[in-house]
């Protein structure tokens, strides 16, 4: 099975796609957190990446796929994958297409959460994530259960995120209607694409997902 989450900035993509891969056995696979991870190490596509992503731009369709198309092709991600935050324009999108079906595979579901513009900046300003594990949380909305400690790990470490700035996420807002919101047609042309109210709290939206995901056999290995 594999599974695409759309949905602008702060909808809840990165949330939901760690509570399927957990349940699931699916790998995840974060294009915005593989950049990070480039722009931490500082390799040439963490320098290319930067100022992008720092200004709230999405980087280049050419960068971005090859960096996909190598991480799809590794044995983790036989089994079905997650992509949160892949495809983000239409070129991206045919080239996903592409890339799988010359591997005889396809995308079985694209799931949209949908969520009010005017609730995102308070969700992603009030986000922080476990420095060790990665478990993202916000100070309203979803806390950890005993402060300062992460519920998945037990790590008293927590980052935010550079781009999470208000001025940015206006920025990143921009982007996703002049060039992400305009792909969802080309998924609901062909029957892929499911619409779920992401609004709901955490564990709504979970059981949404599951309903529109139906049955799935539970992959023990990844
Ligand atoms: P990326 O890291 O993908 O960021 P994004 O798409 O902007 O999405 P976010 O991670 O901000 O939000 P999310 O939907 O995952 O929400 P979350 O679950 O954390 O991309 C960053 C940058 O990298 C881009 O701007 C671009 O520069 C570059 N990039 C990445 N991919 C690219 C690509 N394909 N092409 C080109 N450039 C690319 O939730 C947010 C907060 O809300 C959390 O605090 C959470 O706890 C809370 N929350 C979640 N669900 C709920 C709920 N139901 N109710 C209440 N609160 C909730």
């Amino acid at each position: 099975m594999n599974i695409i989450f759309l949905g602008p900035p702060g909808a809840g993509k990165g949330t939901q796609s760690k509570l399927l891969e957990d349940q699931y056995g699916l790998v995840q696979i974060s294009t915005g957190d593989m950049l990070r991870a480039e722009v931490a190490r500082g390799s040439a596509i963490g320098q290319e990446a930067k100022s992008l992503m720092d200004a709230g731009k999405l980087v280049s369709d050419a960068l971005i796929i090859a960096m996909l198309k190598g991480r799809i092709g590794q044995d983790d991600c036989q089994n079905g994958f997650i992509l949160d935050g892949f495809p983000r324009t239409l070129a991206q999108a045919e080239a996903l297409d592409e890339m799988l079906k010359a591997d005889g595979k396809s995308i079985d579901v694209v799931l949209f959460l949908d969520v009010d513009e005017d609730i995102l900046a308070d969700r992603i300003s009030g986000r922080f994530t476990c420095a060790n594990c990665g478990r993202t949380y916000n100070e309203v909305s979803n806390p950890p259960r005993v402060a300062g400690k992460c519920d998945a790990c037990g790590s008293h470490e927590f980052t935010r995120r550079a781009d999470d700035k208000r001025e940015t996420v206006v920025e990143r807002l921009k982007e996703y209607r002049k060039l992400t919101a305009p792909i969802l047609p080309f998924y609901e042309k062909t029957g892929r694409l499911h619409s779920i109210n992401g609004m709901l709290p955490t564990a709504e939206v979970t059981a949404e997902i599951k309903a529109a995901l139906g049955e799935i056999p539970k992959i023990t290995q990844k």
